[in-house]
């Protein structure tokens, strides 16, 4: 297996009579052999581009793409041994699943023998045995999509580049075939890059994630790291369900002053001049219901939702014009237009250049 590096990796398209799209902006990226790098952002912002490119189905504008310690980038895709399952199949409609799993192997001039109990191992890991002898036009999305990714497995490239490989699949076969997946990468040792817009994919599956937006990558971390630690308003924003609660505030003597009535101290350890503005983040398991002695915010209960294992309040603050959601223990029952006095968690708390939208630490 082999690590990967990309390098200031930048793409633009040109399109005749119409203005370019820069669809990567300079994106540094290392992934250590055997790694799964969750690649997630919005659509749109540059996540097949850049798979493209690795596997290279598409030219790069700028940078370097390194596989092993050698450059890809000029190289033909069936020179590169990167094993690829992208959301649109690109399976040959002529040939049964059997023959398009073995195909790569086949033309690879692999033993006729072993290319077979290869694609029956694979068929069988990925819940395709009764497929097999069937051709793709007859198949569902669903099974279409995991005859693209047994494909991509069976080759045991040096890199494998999944682009949405479960969006397809319904709820019950999403969770069997992600547990699969993770197994077979982590048993096989490939070095992954995973492309997704569902959080809960990529920190379900990933090693590493890279929150992209606009063609940039925004943060590199830890599933942990990226929840805990987020660098920027993007990405405090865009992963955690539910969402974080964003309260634009200006800094007074060591607080933040929300509105006239409501001001919660900086988190332990953070330093910000008075007057600065600022959006405090804070995730809804970290807004806590505290005794009136010890609370920092009084607020009321605009709708209270009973879950299976907590509950979700939604809050309004005194003064505060944004409601905002907390979450609570089972045996919490809270009604409508209850008052309550609360506090955030001082340690998981998040404060935010209201300008530049940067984590203060
Ligand atoms: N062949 C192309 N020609 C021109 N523009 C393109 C082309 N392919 C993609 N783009 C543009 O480049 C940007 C990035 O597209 P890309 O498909 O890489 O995004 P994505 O993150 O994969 O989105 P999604 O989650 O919707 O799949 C978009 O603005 C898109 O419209
Ligand atoms: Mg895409």
């Amino acid at each position: 297996m082999a690590d990967m590096a990309l390098r200031e990796l930048r793409k633009t398209y040109h399109r005749k009579g119409r203005p370019d799209v820069t669809a990567v902006r300079g994106i540094d990226l290392e992934v250590p052999s055997g790694e799964l790098l969750g690649l997630l952002g919005p659509s749109g912002c540059g996540k097949s581009t850049t798979l493209r490119m690795i596997a290279g189905l598409e030219e790069v504008t700028g940078g370097d793409i390194v596989v092993g310690g050698k450059s890809m980038v000029g190289l033909p895709p069936q020179r590169r041994n990167i094993g690829v399952a992208f959301e649109n199949y690109a399976l040959y409609p002529p040939l049964t699943v059997r023959e398009n799993l073995a195909f790569g192997l086949s033309a690879r001039g692999a033993d006729k023998r072993e290319v077979a109990r290869r694609v029956e191992d694979m068929a069988r890991r990925i819940e395709l045995t009764d497929l097999l002898d069937a051709k793709p036009g007859g198949l569902s999305s669903g099974q279409k999509q995991r005859v693209a990714l047994a494909r991509a497995l069976v080759r045991r490239p040096d890199v494998l580049l999944l682009d949405e490989p479960l969006s397809h699949l319904d709820a019950a076969q999403r969770d069997t075939t992600r547990r699969e997946l993770k197994r077979l990468q982590r048993d096989l040792g490939y070095t992954t890059i995973l492309v997704t817009h569902d959080q809960e994919e990529a920190i379900s599956l990933a090693d590493r994630i890279a929150v992209m937006k606009d063609g940039v990558i925004q943060q590199i971390g830890t599933p942990d790291e990226i929840y805990d630690r987020p660098a920027n308003l993007f990405v405090a924003d865009f992963v955690g369900e539910p969402v974080i609660n964003l309260l634009p505030g200006r800094v007074d003597g060591g607080a933040v002053r929300l509105s006239e009535a409501a001001r919660v101290p900086l988190p332990e350890g953070v330093r910000v001049p008075d007057g600065r503005e600022v959006v405090v983040g804070v995730r809804p398991e970290d807004v806590l219901l505290a005794a009136e002695t010890e609370a920092d915010l009084r607020g009321a209960v605009v709708v209270y939702e009973p879950l299976l294992e907590l509950g979700l309040a939604t809050l309004r603050l005194e003064g505060v014009d944004k409601t905002i959601v907390a979450q609570t223990a089972p045996e919490v029952r809270l009604d409508a237009d209850e008052a309550v006095t609360l506090r955030f968690d001082p340690h998981r708390t998040h404060v935010f250049d209201a300008e530049t939208g940067e984590a203060i630490r």
